[in-house]
């Protein structure tokens, strides 16, 4: 067992990382202090296989929503505040999250918003909620217009994490997922990198734990000094804006998230190197990180020109433009300015070398 305190403007919290936690949870909230959670959601994949083990070592009822990104909107969470008042939920009580980041974000702003906030506890079931999306508060729903648009910065009471989850999450899920460890290594963590290399073939939950918990405390030092992205979470955007972009031109249908951003991290590699903060050691190094997590969905059919739009539409866009995060031999830079064509000349180079 692993634990690493998060400190947060709501007060510090907790992320456990326990093998068979999720069958444990009852016992794991009680040894916390923490009251029993009244409602367990979970999603219509996740629900049988862990959240109904979840609901039951609580003693508390299972809500299953409906699966995929496309759920994560204003609709589900009417519906799920509905449910809430309908089991007579209060302000008080608590409710529990069993699942990837779409539930987990979807559950933890239904949780910000019903009756003016009640608190929650994040059970994470893929790598890429393990690692980035239950830890550090943000939760929302995306919008027509865009994706996560609406939200709240309203972290958990608690995140247990069950490496054992990862055993039934299919294998392209885990590698998008491996793409956000890369990422967080290149971020705070180098060595870690080693262990992300070897670790498709890694059954040691052991091993898993502490791949899982190295980028935790990656995170958990980022979100500690700066919960509200004022600068320093800025940096978590390694290799977004592209992947945003890349995401968004191909209507979010043919790329995972994180495979987006194996992209982005690729071309974000190279545009370190041109803007002279990254030695051709360290983009070769990311390279090899990103290459060794298998193929990806090509991008070769996609106009590098039509991205330009998507890109200028960055969230993390401000009055003197978009902030781009680079990596340098150590870390990152951020806040660079990169033109829109030298980042479609990257994307022509990416095309060319890596389909
Ligand atoms: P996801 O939640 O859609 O999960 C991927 C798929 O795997 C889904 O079909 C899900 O039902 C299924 N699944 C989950 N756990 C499983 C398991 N153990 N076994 C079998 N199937 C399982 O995708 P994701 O990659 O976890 O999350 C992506 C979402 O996270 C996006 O909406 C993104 O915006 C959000 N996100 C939020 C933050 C944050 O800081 N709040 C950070 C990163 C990403
Ligand atoms: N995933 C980016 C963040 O948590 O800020």
């Amino acid at each position: 067992m692993q634990r690493l305190k998060i400190s947060s403007e709501r007060g510090a919290y907790e992320v456990i990382a326990e093998a068979g936690a999720v069958s444990r949870l009852g016992a794991i909230v009680d040894e916390e202090g923490s009251p029993r959670p009244r409602s367990v959601v979970s999603n219509s994949i996740v629900g049988p296989l862990w959240g109904t083990p979840a609901a039951s070592s609580l003693g508390a009822p299972l809500i299953e929503l409906p699966d995929g990104e496309e759920h994560k909107r204003w609709s589900t969470i009417e519906t799920l505040l509905g449910r809430w008042l309908d089991e007579g939920l209060h302000r008080g009580d608590l409710v529990a999250a069993v699942g990837g980041g779409v539930l987990t974000d979807t559950a933890g702003f239904a949780a910000a918003v019903f009756l003016r906030g009640i608190d929650w506890i994040a059970v994470p079931t893929t790598l890429l909620a393990m690692v980035d999306a239950s830890v550090g508060g943000k939760t929302g729903v995306n919008l027509d217009q865009g994706k996560n648009l609406v939200g709240a910065f309203w972290p958990p009471r608690l995140v247990v994490i069950d490496v054992d989850t990862l055993a039934t999450l299919p294998e392209r899920e885990l590698r998008a997922g491996l793409a956000e460890v890369v990422k967080t290594a290149w971020i705070g963590d180098h060595d870690l990198l080693t262990l992300v290399s070897s670790s498709l073939d890694m059954p040691a939950t052991d091993e898993w734990e502490e791949l899982v918990m190295r980028c935790v405390a990656v995170k958990a030092e980022i979100v500690g000094q700066d919960e509200r992205e004022a600068g320093r979470r800025a940096a978590l955007n390694l290799g977004h804006t592209l992947g945003h972009a890349i995401e968004a031109a191909t209507g979010y249908r043919r790329f995972l998230h994180g495979e987006a951003v194996a992209w982005g991290l690729l071309a974000s590699a190279m545009l370190g190197r041109r803007h002279g903060v990254l030695s051709s050691g360290g983009e070769e190094t990311i390279k090899a990180a990103v290459a060794s997590l298998g193929p990806l969905p090509p991008i070769t059919d996609i106009n590098p020109k039509s991205l330009s739009s998507h890109i200028g539409r960055d969230k993390k866009r401000n009055a003197k433009g978009i902030g781009w995060v680079l990596p340098t031999d150590d870390g990152i830079v951020l806040d660079q300015r990169v033109e829109t064509d030298e980042a479609i000349e990257v994307l022509r180079e990416l095309q060319k070398l890596w389909n």
